[in-house]
């Protein structure tokens, strides 16, 4: 059929459809988002947030999206099982920096567990190796440009990076971890140390130890993209600057 099939879970299936890097009709939505993220301190349950994100400033006291929700543990694999491009973020002294990536995975149930794999380039590797936690999440078609700038600009070069991708951040009590708004998923992870691999394979392994989800994208345990607002399709990167964003369920006959 020529079409990529991913699993998702159960027998339910996402395929990747032959759409144009997602650009256009889906990216007026972005600035739409960004109003929602700048009205999030006046809505949902208070968090304390962090001090200083890597030269931005965070409110000292704000609010959590409405729409976030927790997800169970045994679930939480289900956030990147369909093979989305993530943000990774993570925090140490007062530093707070987000990356891509695309070389992620799930790798155990039970407790969670997941691999990402973190150029030795990079800073954000620098501050989750200082800091043994780091978070997953999984950006929207929404966030496309943002989550190129954040993939191609880095705070050891670019101390403004965060504000220059437009970036915002927000806090989840118990969490001391930057979590980046307007996403659709968040792994809060905590590392598990395994030199040998971090140093030969740049493979740094976590244990899910909190999971969120967009109510309106995912629930019940499943993502339902189908009848979600388009602009919280996750990302897939192909190459460069070129992504799909993932396509229509399909459904194996019992
Ligand atoms: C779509 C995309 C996917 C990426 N995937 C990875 C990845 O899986 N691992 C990695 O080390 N870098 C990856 N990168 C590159 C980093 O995001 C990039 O080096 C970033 O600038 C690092 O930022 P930092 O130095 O501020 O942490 C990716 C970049 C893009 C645009």
């Amino acid at each position: 059929m020529g079409v990529e099939v991913r699993h998702e879970h159960g027998q339910n299936f996402y395929p990747h459809p032959n759409l144009p890097p997602a650009r256009g009709k889906e990216l007026k939505f972005a600035a739409f988002r960004r109003f929602v993220v700048l009205l999030a301190p006046l809505r949902g349950s208070t968090t304390k947030a962090p001090g200083k994100a890597g030269g931005l400033l965070l409110p000292k006291e704000y609010k959590m999206d409405k729409h976030i929700s927790p997800v169970d543990l045994q679930k939480a694999y289900r956030l990147i099982n369909h093979g989305p491009t993530v943000l990774v973020s993570a925090r140490h002294a007062g530093v707070d920096n987000v990356m891509a990536a695309a070389w992620v995975c799930a790798l155990d149930f039970a407790p969670p567990k997941l691999t990402v794999v973190l150029d030795k380039s990079s800073r954000t590797r620098e501050l989750i190796e200082k800091s043994a936690a780091f978070v997953i999440q999984v950006p929207t078609v929404a966030q496309l440009q943002l989550t190129h700038t954040v993939g191609t600009l880095s705070l050891s070069s670019m101390p403004n990076k965060l504000k220059l991708a437009g970036v915002e951040l927000f806090g989840i009590a118990g969490h001391d971890l930057p979590f980046v708004a307007g996403c659709s998923a968040w792994l809060a992870c905590k590392l598990i140390p395994e030199p040998h691999n971090q140093q030969v394979y740049d493979l740094f392994i976590g244990e899910v130890v909190g999971a969120w989800a967009d109510a309106r994208v995912f629930s019940n345990g499943r993502w339902h993209f189908e009848d979600a607002d388009p602009a919280f399709r996750s990302l897939h990167h192909v190459a460069g600057g070129n992504f799909y964003a993932t396509g229509e369920p399909l459904a194996v006959d019992d």
